[in-house]
């Protein structure tokens, strides 16, 4: 994959990895459009990142027209977005029976539905374009690890993972690689998500606790480096690699997720003349 005169569209692009993203991809000689629902932070970064090939588009990600808008505004500028980042994201850092209606909704909103909106705006433009491409999305470990909380924020990401995997194999024959990174803690703006809370959705909101956000801000400052998610973002890319495991401190996790699954099966008596793997290869 050459990243030289393609054309990025990055959700979250103001803060932290999506901004990561955008530096790489305009080092590589790409064109980026940020998008981001924080107009104050998307200025910050195209005053950061200071470059002729970089535009900042105001965007809610779980607006459906918001989207389209944005799509048509980037091609306009920047021609056909051959790389698409559906990176927005925000965490509500409670448990879900602490958990209201209006919380899945916004959470839900931005997290699944952002993913989706920029999947069904996009992928049609990137086949129709026929220049091949590529598919990110931000998921985080918390797609395969599980705690008390937060929940809903597991809920979308192990949704953005199973959405992910499926689009994989839909789109390798168009060219189109996708991919799931997968981040541990990282030295981003998250913590501060409440501050793009919509009123809409804010009437049922716990209220903020000022000391846990500056708690989580303090943990955030341990977390990697933005660029260097990002330029093993953009690794993986070129190997063609689905899973991106920025940290790998995580692995031994993993498999221990993965025997507690494996350890779950039951030697069952065979049923005969009955193979489930049949019909699911199948669906494949
Ligand atoms: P960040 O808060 O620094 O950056 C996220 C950006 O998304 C912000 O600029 C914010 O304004 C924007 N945003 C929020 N809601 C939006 C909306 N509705 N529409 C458009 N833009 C919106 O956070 P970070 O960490 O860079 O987050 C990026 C992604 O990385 C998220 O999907 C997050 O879940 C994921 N992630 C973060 C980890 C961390 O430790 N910070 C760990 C694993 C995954």
């Amino acid at each position: 994959l050459n990243f030289e005169g393609r054309t990025a569209f990055v959700t979250g692009g103001g803060n932290g990895i999506g901004l990561g993203l955008a530096r790489a991809l305009l080092a590589r000689g790409a064109k980026v459009a940020i998008a981001d629902i924080r107009e104050d932070a998307i200025h910050t970064a195209l005053k950061t990142l200071d470059n002729q090939h970089v535009i900042g588009i105001p965007l809610d990600v779980a607006s459906r027209s918001g989207f389209a808008d944005a799509a048509d505004e980037a091609e306009r500028a920047l021609g056909p977005i051959s790389l698409l980042f559906n990176n927005a994201g925000i965490n509500l850092f409670q448990t879900i029976d602490e958990s209201s209606f209006d919380d899945w909704d916004w959470v839900m909103g931005v997290n699944l539905h952002g993913v989706i909106n920029g999947v069904m705006t996009f992928v049609p433009r990137m086949k129709a374009a026929g220049l091949g491409g590529y598919v990110v999305n931000t998921a985080s470990m918390a797609s395969f690890l599980c705690g008390g909380a937060p929940g809903i924020y597991n809920t979308t990401k192990f949704a953005v993972r199973g959405m992910s995997e499926s689009l994989r194999y839909s789109l390798a024959p168009h060219d189109i690689g996708v991919s799931l990174l997968c981040p541990g803690l990282v030295k981003s703006h998250i913590y501060a998500s409440d501050e793009v809370r919509p009123a809409t959705l804010s009437e049922n909101a716990k209220p903020v606790d000022g000391n846990a956000v500056a708690r989580l801000a303090q943990i955030h400052e341990f977390g990697m480096e933005p660029d260097v998610i990002a330029a093993r973002t953009l690794e993986a890319m070129q190997e063609n690699r689905f899973h991106i495991f920025p940290h790998p401190e995580f692995q031994d996790e993993l498999r221990v997720v993965f025997d507690e699954i494996l350890a779950d099966f039951r030697p069952y008596p065979a049923d005969a003349g009955h193979d489930q793997r049949v019909g699911f290869e199948q669906m494949r």
